[in-house]
């Protein structure tokens, strides 16, 4: 695989105050290559992405494409030489039609008006080519999270980009989707465009990738062909440190049930959905985008009203006047897909995101004891190895992956008894995965129930001790983890209407 270097990065430093988050990154991209940039939370992947899209000027270093010098270019100009990237956090507007910010980067004018018909036009082509069907009047706040993905992937297409960065699109989308992503990129790739992809998904890397790059303390350490790049080398060259248990088994003995929930039904979301969870038992819900998942827990935290049915705590049920404020009251957490809008306070720091909602843990007589409150952020901060480990660093300057990890941690201080998680280790680096599901084995073996949402089939495999499969809002089935395969599990959700009655 040789051809022109297509990008050419040089000596790129770029420093944050004390944090070295480039620290003299050397590297060369191919054309027609999809390239993998993989490392842990906080390695420097996304701020080099935004120092070549020129959102930062480097301390130091060059970037070239094409031989051509374009450090220090601002985004637009970036954006006209041919190279998009798409950014970690989504750069959506909500209210906005799906139309309009597909559109949003290039508005095409005719005489400085907006020409909408040629627009329309451009975006059924891309959508096409992408092989997505939206109705393209419809809000984007009112689809999906990895919906949006696809709506973000349409306007880097749209230009027909000859370098596309994707700093994390799979993050947190299905395996279906994953697939329909993995063919975007290889026909790009058929038409001459080079993929830069950032992913802590290793396994998936290895299905669409050609090279792997190995980012660690700012610096690129390793660059290999896919194939002579082992798994296990890779991961711990990533980590600088074997990883020896991933998935603690956990053998728990079960309880009563804590949870029951009995024929749930939610507009179309929702199709008279029952299941129970003990004391003790992890039991994941997994499905495609649009199956149903978040909906199920955000009912069971009383952030959703479902039409009917009903959901049983201890025996008792949750109705009428269910609502969050009752859930945490009667020992139910939740940790929200959309961490970023949900989850966090962008501007506080580290520490006072992490005792925002553990206040009865620090505060006496109402005053908050602020030693207590550092002890607290402190402890958690050790716990999943936040980087850097500053809990008086604002959030919003971690790593998306490192952001999680708070979030997370913001919830495992108080004992609770039924713990939802939805998709909680999306983002997360293979290091904090590990931690992440040795928390949660913790909290099983400590007698808690756990609702893990994930689109990870792995991790449901890895860890729950029941697997229920969903297929637009239905149960089509529940598998047992210790005799079910991947594939079993991928079949039932993608050919699920077979089984769906
Ligand atoms: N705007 C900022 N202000 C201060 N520090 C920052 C800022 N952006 C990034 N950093 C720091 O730079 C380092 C590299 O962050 P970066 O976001 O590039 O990591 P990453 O490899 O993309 O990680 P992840 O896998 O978690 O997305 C981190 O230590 C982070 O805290
Ligand atoms: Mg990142």
């Amino acid at each position: 695989m040789t051809g022109n270097i297509v990008i050419k990065i040089r000596g790129v430093k770029k420093y944050f105050g004390a944090t070295k988050a480039l620290d003299g990154v050397d590297l060369e991209i191919y054309e027609n290559e999809v390239h993998a940039i993989v490392g842990s939370n906080g390695a420097g992947k996304s701020t080099l992405m935004k120092t070549l899209g020129g959102e930062y000027v480097p301390d130091e270093g060059k970037f070239y494409y094409l031989d051509e010098d374009i450090t220090g270019l601002t985004p637009f100009q970036i954006q006209k030489k041919g190279i998009q990237i798409v950014h970690q956090v989504l750069n959506i507007v909500d209210s906005m039609s799906i139309l309009e910010n597909i559109l949003l980067a290039s508005p095409p004018t005719k005489n400085v008006v907006l020409d909408w018909k040629e627009g329309k036009a451009k975006v059924k082509e891309v959508l096409e080519f992408i092989g997505i069907d939206f109705d393209l009047s419809k809000t984007v706040g009112s689809l999906s999270i990895s919906e949006q993905q696809f709506v973000v992937l349409a306007r880097a297409l749209i230009n027909k980009p000859k370098v596309l960065v994707l700093d994390e699109p799979n993050s947190k989308i299905g395996l279906e989707e994953t697939e329909k992503l993995f063919a975007v990129i290889r026909k790009l790739k058929a038409h001459g465009t080079t993929t830069i992809y950032i992913s802590h998904r290793i396994e998936e890397i290895y299905q669409v990738c050609d090279k792997i790059s190995v980012f660690r303390d700012g610096k690129c350490i390793d660059t290999r062909a896919t194939k002579d790049f082992p798994q296990d080398e890779l991961v711990t060259m990533m980590l600088g440190k074997k990883l020896d248990v991933f998935f603690p088994k956990a053998n728990v003995e079960t309880g009563t049930e804590i949870l029951k929930v009995v024929n749930l039904k939610f507009k179309d979301k929702i199709n008279g959905v029952s299941f129970y969870v003990k004391y003790g038992e992890i039991v994941s819900l997994v499905g495609a985008v649009g199956a149903g998942k978040t909906e199920i827990v955000n009912s069971i935290y009383g952030i959703l009203r479902p039409d009917s049915g009903d959901i049983l705590i201890d025996n008792n049920t949750v109705f009428p006047n269910h609502s969050p404020r009752k859930a945490i009251k009667i020992g139910i957490a939740l940790v929200p897909e959309d961490r970023a809008t949900q989850g966090m306070i962008g501007e506080y720091t580290v520490k006072n995101n992490l005792t925002a909602i553990n206040m009865k843990n620090i505060s006496k007589n109402s005053f908050i004891q602020l030693k207590k409150e550092v002890k607290l952020a402190q402890e958690l901060n050790d716990k999943l190895s936040v980087t850097p480990n500053d809990i008086n660093y604002i959030i919003q300057s971690l790593s998306g992956g490192n952001q999680q990890k708070v979030i997370i941690g913001k919830w495992l201080v108080d004992p609770y008894k039924l713990y939802l998680l939805d998709e909680v280790t999306a983002g997360v680096d293979i290091g904090a995965k590990s931690e992440i599901y040795q928390l949660l084995g913790d909290l099983a073996r400590g007698g808690a129930g756990v609702v893990l949402a994930t689109s990870d089939i792995e991790e449901a495999i890895g860890l729950s001790d029941k697997i229920i499969i969903l297929f637009k809002g239905k149960i089509v089935r529940e598998v047992d983890p210790k005799v079910t395969t991947k594939d079993e599990i991928l079949s039932y959700i993608m050919g699920a209407e077979k089984y769906a009655q």
